[in-house]
């Protein structure tokens, strides 16, 4: 697809059935992305998800797809201490969840580790631009690359994922210029998120894409649909129902045919 221009599509899934939704829209690639702390388990942003939590979404979500591609993010903790480290963990992803990628966040700080994963097997992407899981250093979600040192390093660190062997990179909250540029300089398909239209994919999160997560959400996340207030709405009709006594109706009760025996009341 990169090589045809064709753009590529990905976007995030955590369980079974929005594991079905995506596979059925044709969507290229599904990601079980650690966004899931935020959208799925409660927690205030991605640094506190384990091993464990995404091995157990990825599992359900890979028992969904059809055709989709199966990317699983790895949590904040997994690689970063030693390139080998990040290989087994990775390949719990691949053994324990039928994954057939992993992407892991961070620029030449990564590299050794996204060497060793991609020469045992294990396609790689990579994650540059806004990174959420350094957001304690970062001190908040804001866009890179506005500044020429900025950019720079940017296109640095994709220099040296290629070189490392990563087979494709999530650019995030990258102004559109700069992506472009990257992109035309980029031998590797760069997937955008808040990153403009000059890229070679796009990525959004499902949460956001229906507005199924109530926070202040970034300019970037179009939502296609708002099911927050379908879902409410259904919700609360149900409950007015059953007060109401209005439900269940005959429609949705079983009956019998003759009037029960004495000995059965009894
Ligand atoms: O975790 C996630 O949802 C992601 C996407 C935003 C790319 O990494
Ligand atoms: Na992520």
């Amino acid at each position: 697809m990169y090589q045809d221009q064709i753009p590529i599509t990905m976007m995030t899934a955590t369980d079974f059935h929005s594991g079905t939704m995506v596979d059925q829209a044709n969507i290229d690639i599904v990601l079980v992305g650690d966004s899931l702390a935020m959208t799925v388990l409660g927690h205030p942003d991605t640094t506190s998800v384990t091993m464990d939590e995404m091995i157990h979404h990825t599992k359900a979500v890979s028992k969904a797809l059809k055709h989709s591609f199966l990317l699983a993010d790895m949590p904040f903790g997994s690689y970063e201490e030693s390139p080998a480290i990040a290989l087994r963990n990775a390949t719990r992803f691949i053994k324990e969840a039928n994954a057939n990628a992993i992407k892991l966040e961070g620029g030449s700080r990564v590299h050794d580790q996204i060497k060793l994963i991609s020469e045992s097997g294990i396609p790689v992407f990579g994650h540059l631009g806004l990174t959420p899981q350094s957001i304690n250093s970062s001190g908040g979600y804001h866009t890179i690359g506005k500044t020429a040192v900025e950019a720079k390093k940017l296109m640095n660190d994709v220099y040296s994922l290629q070189s490392a062997g990563c087979c494709a990179i999530v650019l995030e909250c990258v102004p559109d210029k700069i992506a472009e540029l990257i992109t035309s300089n980029s031998s590797v398909p760069i997937i955008g998120i808040g990153s403009g239209s000059k890229v070679n994919g796009q990525v959004l999160v499902y949460h956001d894409v229906l507005s199924m997560y109530n926070h202040p959400s970034p300019r970037f996340c179009k939502k296609f649909e708002d099911l927050n207030s379908a879902i409410a709405k259904a919700l609360s009709c149900y409950r007015d129902e059953v007060v109401m006594k209005k439900f269940p109706e005959h429609e949705h009760s079983y009956r019998i045919k003759k009037e029960p025996l004495m000995e059965f009341v009894e």
